[in-house]
């Protein structure tokens, strides 16, 4: 199975356990870290509806959870037409972690899109080097 395919599968496999009962938007995300492991998120809504989280947030916190920090690819599946992209606070999280050319990868519900780099996304991010007052 390639790298691409292993993303997917977790992907759509928390996409499927996503809580979406309001937007009705299921959303998967899954992570590959540095070490090759991969974590999984779905987005996770709430009656109070600005609680809700994303699936690139479930994601990460699976991967902190696990003590890991370098993500090197990202694929997200989501809703029943198009790929969707990370919005703009998950561009920022993501990046947080995100090694040097890490990846965001797209599929609609049964064919890869496209891949794109998170600094394509997100450009000249600020982070955590930002606050580095050592230089
Ligand atoms: N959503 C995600 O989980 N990830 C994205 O990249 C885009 C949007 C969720 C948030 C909300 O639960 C639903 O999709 C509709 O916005």
């Amino acid at each position: 199975m390639t790298t691409l395919e292993r993303l997917f599968d977790a992907a759509r496999a928390a996409q499927a356990n996503a809580y979406a009962p309001y937007s009705r938007f299921k959303v998967g995300a899954a992570l590959m870290t540095a070490s090759g492991a991969v974590f999984a998120g779905c987005n996770v809504e709430n009656a109070a509806y600005p609680n809700g989280i994303c699936a690139e947030s479930a994601a990460i916190a699976a991967m902190t959870i696990a003590g890991e920090r370098r993500i090197t690819d990202i694929a997200v599946v989501g809703g029943d037409a198009g790929p969707v992209t990370p919005c703009g606070a998950c561009r920022q999280r993501l990046s947080e972690f995100a090694e040097p050319g890490a990846r965001v990868h797209f599929a609609d519900q049964s064919h890869f899109v496209e891949s794109l780099l998170l600094s394509d996304l997100l450009p000249r991010a600020f982070g955590p080097r930002d606050l580095d007052t050592n230089g």
